[in-house]
């Protein structure tokens, strides 16, 4: 089986579009609620983990001014995102970085200046929880005030009963899809782990909110979950009067 860094899930990278949305629930949706809930008016958004380019896309329509950074350390995701980015007349407004996020959560990655909102899906739950915090206290500094960070990904089911039904309703999504989870096992590549990403290292929601709270931002929020899917994220408000 071709080795592929953690992250990629499937074998052929051309496979992952269409993969994706079979083996995530309403992964669309997902990724359209963060879209709608990053203010359309912001100026420079990062997107950590961009992949195929699916996230950096819906952001890239909803904010007609913004400049967005992809990072992911994978070449060959970047190669299918920038192709795709270029062919809905985005390049102009879209960089692609190759790296890793934990090296820029620890400082041995530099990104140009500060964001309005940073972005991610499906990437953050390959990080340890030791990692989650460093990379949400990264973010959180590298936010202007204001600013706000989504993430849609996959978390720890609460319980173990809560786990079966979580996994059943994939199973039943992929057949509603024509396929099953199996079908599409069969075309995963062998996992390799990379840098700090290693496999899933999911955490609930709960988990993730105290993180949050625990890197700085004021406020947080779950605009949306599903199963054992959410989209949530914090907000670095800004205090009336404050300086
Ligand atoms: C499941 S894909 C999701 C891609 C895209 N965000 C989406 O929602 O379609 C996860 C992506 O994260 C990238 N990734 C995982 N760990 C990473 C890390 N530590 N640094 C940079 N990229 C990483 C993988 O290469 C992969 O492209």
């Amino acid at each position: 089986m071709k080795e592929i860094f953690q992250g990629e899930v499937f074998a052929e990278t051309a496979n992952f579009d269409r993969g994706i949305r079979q083996l995530m629930p309403r992964y669309d949706e997902i990724l359209d609620v963060l879209a709608r809930c990053t203010p359309a008016n912001a100026q420079r958004i990062l997107d950590l983990g961009c992949g195929t380019g699916e996230t950096s896309l819906k952001i890239l329509d909803r904010c007609q001014d913004a400049e967005v950074i992809g990072v992911d350390y994978s070449r060959r995701m970047l190669d299918f995102a920038r192709t795709k980015i270029n062919l809905a007349g985005y390049s102009y407004r879209w960089t692609g970085y190759e790296g890793d996020f934990g090296e820029w959560a620890n400082h041995n990655l530099s990104l140009p200046g500060e964001f309005d909102v940073c972005v991610s899906s499906f990437a953050i739950h390959h990080l340890t929880d030791e990692m989650k915090l460093t990379l949400f206290e990264r973010i959180r500094s590298s936010l202007k005030p204001g600013g706000v960070f989504w993430n849609a990904d996959r978390v720890l089911p609460e319980s173990l009963a809560l786990k079966e039904v979580y996994q059943e309703r994939r199973e039943d999504w992929a057949q509603s899809q024509g396929t099953s989870l199996a079908a599409l096992r069969t075309k995963f590549g062998t996992n390799v782990s990379q840098g700090y990403s290693g496999p899933d290292r999911f955490a609930t929601v709960y988990s993730h909110l105290q993180m949050l709270t625990t890197a700085g931002f004021t406020s947080v929020a779950v605009p949306w979950k599903y199963y054992g899917m959410a989209m949530f994220g914090g907000m670095v408000e800004t205090v009336e009067g404050d300086g």
